[in-house]
């Protein structure tokens, strides 16, 4: 009994000195490997590490919203003849930078005209997947009929596009007259007078709210907003906001979560009329602590350690009743310049509206050899610069190629729960 005893403490003394052995030889790697997991730990939300200085935004810079932009004034440079007269069903705003004239152009040309790329090209790019997916429902038709023409397969929407911009720091005349004749050509843009860099984001995104929430509650039922190298699908889009859904297809089929695959479920519809914000969500993001990364945030413009939740600004949906909301909400919450941030996220958690991620809104360009289907079952794509806007045109309106559903038994391998 004694000796076994002492055979146990002999064992466990052995094991103690061989721990200690290799603490000792290999004490630089331990300690090395321990700093690391506390680096990265605290990388995350130390808002002592995000003291240096952000261009554009110092620390005395005022952050006030009304100090950019009067609400009790119309300070816009340009705005449509009779902005908002007439209805839309969806009003589009697209953010673009005041010297991206080709964007504007390409963006009229190909998604943005609306008499070619009206409801009718749904049935083209999913007519096939028929039984795949839900139709409009008849009583949202009915709520919105005056937005509304046509029937079945040749229905249309009435679609406004919008083009917001700032100006140039040193733009010479002829840039100007330049924007002044586009402005007076198309009849689509609204320029104010702020100087339009990346930064500035923030003060666009709330121009368009103003101006929105002035002219066109009453004569438009949606807005969305997007930037200039976004490629927009508005026939899915008007499907969506009809009640109906997008059919699923072997491209698109990874989009999707254990949750959100069946679109056959009619709890995958849009039955609401009010309080509606859709996007790509992002959730528990914490602020850049690089000041060399595009969106590194300074504590003195956002202290906490993540930010709520908020929809990625490539693209986001909104019910008209949002947008006066969202505001009014901005005329009181000090500027952070993450425009998507500030609008979707601190604004609306202010408004108390929910934000509801939706995976069709792809916040990135697909691969070249999916871009075909993948473009046809989503509602946008991101980085769609230049002449790639052009080639997912001809890619999206290639009628013949038809997109064949997911394999049988895709959704066993989706992710089950969609995280945000
Ligand atoms: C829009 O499409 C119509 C019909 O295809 C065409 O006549 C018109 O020129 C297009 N508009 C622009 C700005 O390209
Ligand atoms: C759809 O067609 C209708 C009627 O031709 C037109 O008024 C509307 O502007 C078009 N919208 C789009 C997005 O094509
Ligand atoms: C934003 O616009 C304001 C007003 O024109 C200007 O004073 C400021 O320098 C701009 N900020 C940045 C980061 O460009
Ligand atoms: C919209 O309609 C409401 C109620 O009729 C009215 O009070 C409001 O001034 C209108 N807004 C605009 C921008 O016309
Ligand atoms: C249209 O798409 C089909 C199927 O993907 C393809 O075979 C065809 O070459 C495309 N046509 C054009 C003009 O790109």
């Amino acid at each position: 009994m004694h000796i076994k005893f002492l055979d146990e403490l002999k064992r466990f003394y052995m094991i103690v000195a061989r721990i200690w052995l290799f603490i000792r030889r290999y004490k630089a790697i331990i300690i090395l490997a321990l700093f690391l997991v506390y680096r990265i730990y605290n990388l995350r939300s130390e808002p002592s590490k995000r003291i240096a200085p952000l261009s554009g935004w110092g620390r005395e810079a005022p952050r006030s919203i009304g100090d950019y932009l009067d609400p009790t004034q119309n300070t816009a440079l340009i705005v449509p003849r009779d902005f908002c007269r007439s209805k839309a069903f969806l009003t589009i705003v697209v953010c673009s930078f005041v010297h991206h004239f080709e964007r504007r152009r390409a963006i009229r040309m190909l998604w943005g005209n609306s008499t070619d790329f009206n409801y009718s090209a749904f049935v083209k790019f999913h007519g096939h997947l028929k039984g795949r997916y839900l139709n409009v429902l008849p009583e949202r038709l009915r709520l919105y009929s005056e937005y509304l023409s046509g029937e079945g397969n040749s229905l249309k929407a009435s679609i406004r596009i919008v083009f917001i911009l700032g100006r140039r720091d040193l733009a010479s005349l002829r840039e100007n007259e330049e924007v002044v004749r586009e402005a007076e050509k198309y009849n689509d843009i609204i320029q104010e007078n702020f100087i339009d860099t990346y930064n500035n984001l923030t003060i666009k995104a709330v121009m368009a709210l103003k101006h929105i929430s002035q002219s066109c509650v009453n004569t438009t039922a949606f807005y969305f907003k997007c930037d200039d190298d976004t490629f927009v699908n508005v026939p899915n889009i008007l499907h969506f906001l009809l009640g109906g859904t997008i059919p699923v297809n072997a491209f698109t089929a990874g989009f999707h979560y254990g949750n959100t695959y069946d679109v056959t479920s009619w709890r995958k519809r849009l039955t609401a009329r009010r309080e509606i914000m859709y996007g790509r969500a992002y959730c528990n993001v914490a602020p850049v602590a690089n000041k060399f990364n595009k969106w590194y945030v300074p504590s003195y413009m956002f202290r906490g350690g993540v930010y709520p939740r908020y929809l990625c600004g490539s693209g986001y949906l909104l019910s008209i009743d949002v947008v006066p909301r969202l505001y009014k909400a901005s005329l009181g919450t000090r500027i952070v310049h993450l425009e998507d941030m500030f609008v979707t996220g601190l604004c609306a958690e202010k408004a108390g509206i929910k934000r509801n991620g939706h995976p069709l809104f792809r916040s990135t360009y697909p691969y070249e050899a999916d871009a075909q289907c993948t473009l046809k079952g989503s509602f946008t794509a991101h980085r769609a610069k230049d002449y790639i806007m052009w080639e997912a045109w001809y890619a999206i309106t290639n009628f013949s190629g038809k997109c064949p559903p997911p394999k049988k038994n895709f959704h066993l391998k989706l992710h089950r729960k969609q995280k945000c």
